[in-house]
């Protein structure tokens, strides 16, 4: 059975209809072509009748009535005319001739024609009027008629809809102040695919939050914002690539054993399906050891990894003594505890690289002063910016650090009074390429009394659900009340920003043509129905240009469609400057055994444990130029290990007297080095080499 209708009675069809329409339009026209003519008629009339004077009428009467009797009668036929109140005897042939009355008859004719210019300017004018009516009621019942729901404006409407509600906020994108009053504190959301805008529309409310001197706590993958806004004067860079970032270590933020909970639960992630218990344990192992350490005079990072990695697992526990911590690391459990400190080892890999902020001058003062980001919230006089930044090459290794970062800020912005006034800006551009923040929703739900505004850039609401799960992803994304949703060109993502935008109830009309061979038959019925459709198909999503996007305000106010302009912002420093320094024999050795702690100890497991231990290890990386980055670079630390044991090998077996000599004036320091490497072999004798590798 074919789908298609018969083609071959189309000719009929459109003809039918062709001529049905053709025989309409005359028909009105006609219509309105007599009734114009009526009028201009009628017009005309009047007006010859309201201003030609009463001389002139009565001179063109008796002209034309003389003419026309001079017909039938000679010229010496007596005739009466009453001109002005008196009566004038004379001959027909006389009055023929008369001036007066030829005058009157010419100006009459004069007159006649302006009025009928005039009247059939008036008739067309009417007759064009008369046009526009009827298409405008044809319009309107064609159109398709709002009921309720989401309404459509173009950015102007939408700007002078809010000013007369009164409630129009002063921040003007593009020139057009489409914002509502307080927008920022009920959190704002820019979704689209990469390359849309998002970050060309995130840089115009960065320059309004600069101007207006609030406070932003800005995550800047790829340094971008950093080289348009950072001013060393007022600014805070944390990025420990970076030699402009400033000195920071976990005891800045963290006094007592809670703060170092909450910093753990930031760093350790619980994602995927790895066993809680194992996340749960090394968080426990960090807060333990990271707030053992706050009375210890000579704390620092590098001593910090090397307790919770290096010591042997006797030794960690006996420093743990009387800690929760101490039964987790107990070499009873042994595999237990490599399963903990592999977790462990990959997440907290990331503190090493905040090695060297700590460095001293000459003079034995710090080269960077002391930062903590809970101070510097909480500080009414700051006012700047605090880029938590981070560049692609670095981002994987960073990402722990920087999730913990962000964590902090979000934690001290709730700990200050409620001020409705404060504005504290969060704005995290790419949110999903962090680890999963802990308790992200809680706190933007509840951070609007403390002043605290949430800018969340996300490429599509599926990568929020991958690292948040689906309920948490949709509690955040239903805490974001300002919405611009750029392209999205999947379909699946596209329904979802199309949803998002909101339905309207609409009155629709429907034409019906129905035609037969007698003329009765012809005819076109139009009918109305209520149909409920989205303000925005998907499709229309999938299709927006770049930096084009729509825009949905909080409350009853109509979505708007915005076409960004792109404003190429000048550079005012560099994105990143590199930092320099040379990583410590001690860093080194902590390396090999970050190394050996998250993979080469999976040996020892069950191949289950394997698996679900390596998946902990994937889910840290976007995709697979990151971890593909991350394993070579694993690799080399494993080789590097291999070949200072094989060198050390050899010059064990012929020992030179003065090399001896300074053997053994290092071996005390390179006493934990040396055990690292030799655990981290001692077992590849025995086993073989994880897989991955
Ligand atoms: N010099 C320029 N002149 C005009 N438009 C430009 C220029 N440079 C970039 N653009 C526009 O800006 C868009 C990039 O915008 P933006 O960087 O904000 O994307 P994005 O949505 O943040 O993407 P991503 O998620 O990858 O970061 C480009 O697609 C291009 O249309
Ligand atoms: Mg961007």
């Amino acid at each position: 059975m074919s789908n298609q209708r018969p083609k071959n009675s189309n000719y009929t069809r459109g003809g039918q209809i062709t001529f049905h329409n053709i025989t309409m339009f005359f028909q009105i026209n006609a219509k309105l072509v007599r009734w114009m003519g009526y009028g201009i008629l009628l017009l005309t009339a009047l007006l010859c009748f309201s201003f030609i004077d009463q001389d002139t009428l009565k001179g063109t009467y008796y002209y034309w009535r003389y003419s026309m009797v001079g017909k039938i009668k000679p010229d010496t036929h007596e005739v009466f005319t009453l001109w002005q109140g008196v009566t004038y005897k004379s001959t027909l042939g006389q009055q023929r001739l008369n001036p007066v009355f030829i005058d009157a008859n010419r100006q009459f004719w004069l007159s006649l024609q302006l009025y009928l210019l005039a009247s059939l300017i008036i008739g067309l004018t009417v007759f064009s009027l008369a046009m526009r009516y009827f298409k405008k009621k044809g319009d309107e019942q064609t159109d398709d008629h709002f009921i309720r729901g989401i309404q459509i404006a173009t950015p102007p409407e939408l700007a002078s809809i809010l000013k007369k509600a009164n409630k129009q906020s002063d921040f003007a994108l593009d020139g057009h102040k489409i914002f509502k009053q307080h927008f920022e504190c009920q959190h704002l959301l820019f979704d689209g695919t990469t390359g849309s805008g998002k970050s060309v529309a995130l840089r115009k409310f960065l320059r309004w939050i600069k101007n207006r001197g609030d406070k932003a706590i800005i995550y800047d993958k790829g340094c971008t914002f950093v080289s348009k806004f950072y001013n060393p004067e007022t600014d805070i860079i944390l990025n420990a690539f970076d030699e402009r970032c400033a000195y920071w270590d976990v005891w800045c933020d963290a006094k007592d054993a809670t703060d170092f909970e909450n910093m753990s639960a930031a760093l350790i992630p619980m994602h995927g399906d790895g066993d809680p218990f194992w996340v749960q344990s090394a968080r426990t192992i960090f807060t333990s050891t990271a707030y053992k350490m706050v009375n210890e005079p000579n704390r620092t990072t590098e001593r910090l990894l090397e307790l919770m990695l290096t010591s042997e697992l006797e030794s960690l526990s006996e420093y743990l003594k009387g800690t929760e911590s101490a039964s987790l690391v107990s070499d009873k459990i042994q595999k237990t505890a490599i399963s903990i400190k592999s977790v462990l080892a990959a997440y907290i890999k990331s503190l090493r690289f905040l090695e060297g902020l700590d460095r001293k001058d000459d003079q034995g003062n710090l080269v960077r002063p002391r930062f903590s980001i809970r101070e510097w919230v909480k500080n009414k006089d700051e006012n700047g910016f605090l880029f938590l930044s981070s560049n692609a090459q670095q981002h994987a290794s960073l990402r722990p650090l920087l999730s913990m970062w962000l964590s902090i800020a979000s934690t001290s912005i709730l700990e200050q009074e409620e001020d409705h006034d404060r504005r504290i800006w969060v704005v995290m551009d790419e949110a999903p390429s962090l680890h999963k923040l802990p308790e992200l929703a809680e706190t933007i739900a509840e951070v609007r009394k403390f002043g605290g505004c949430y800018v969340i850039g996300i490429q599509s609401f599926a990568q929020l659900k991958k690292i948040y799960g689906t309920n948490a992803a949709l509690e955040m994304f239903d805490l974001l009340n300002t919405r611009f949703f750029f392209r999205s060109p999947s379909n699946e993502m596209a329904k979802i920003s199309s949803q998002d935008l909101g339905e309207q109830e609409m009155d629709i009309s429907k034409e019906n043509y129905s035609y037969g061979a007698h003329a009765m038959r012809d005819g076109i019925s139009l009918g109305h129905q209520t149909i409920t459709r989205p303000a925005v198909t998907p499709s229309e999503i999938m299709q927006l240009d770049d930096l084009q996007c729509w825009l949905r305000s909080p409350g009853d106010f109509p979505i708007t469609k915005l076409d960004l302009k792109f404003d190429k912002m000048r550079s005012i420093c560099p994105p990143f400057i590199r930092r320099e320094y040379t990583s410590s024999e001690t860093m080194q050795s902590i390396e090999h055994m970050l190394t050996y702690c998250q993979i080469s100890a999976l040996n020892l497991l069950p191949p289950d444990d394997q698996n679900k231990l390596m998946s902990v290890h994937t889910e840290q990386f976007d995709d697979d130029t990151e971890r593909n980055a991350e394993e070579e670079r694993m690799k080399a630390t494993i080789d590097k290990a291999k070949a200072a044991k094989k060198k050390m090998a050899e010059k064990n077996k012929k020992p030179s007297s003065d090399k001896q000599a300074e053997k053994k004036a290092k071996e005390k320091e390179q006493a934990d080095s040396e055990a690292v490497t030799e655990q981290l072999f001692q077992e590849e004798q025995n086993i073989n080499e994880p897989e991955i590798f």
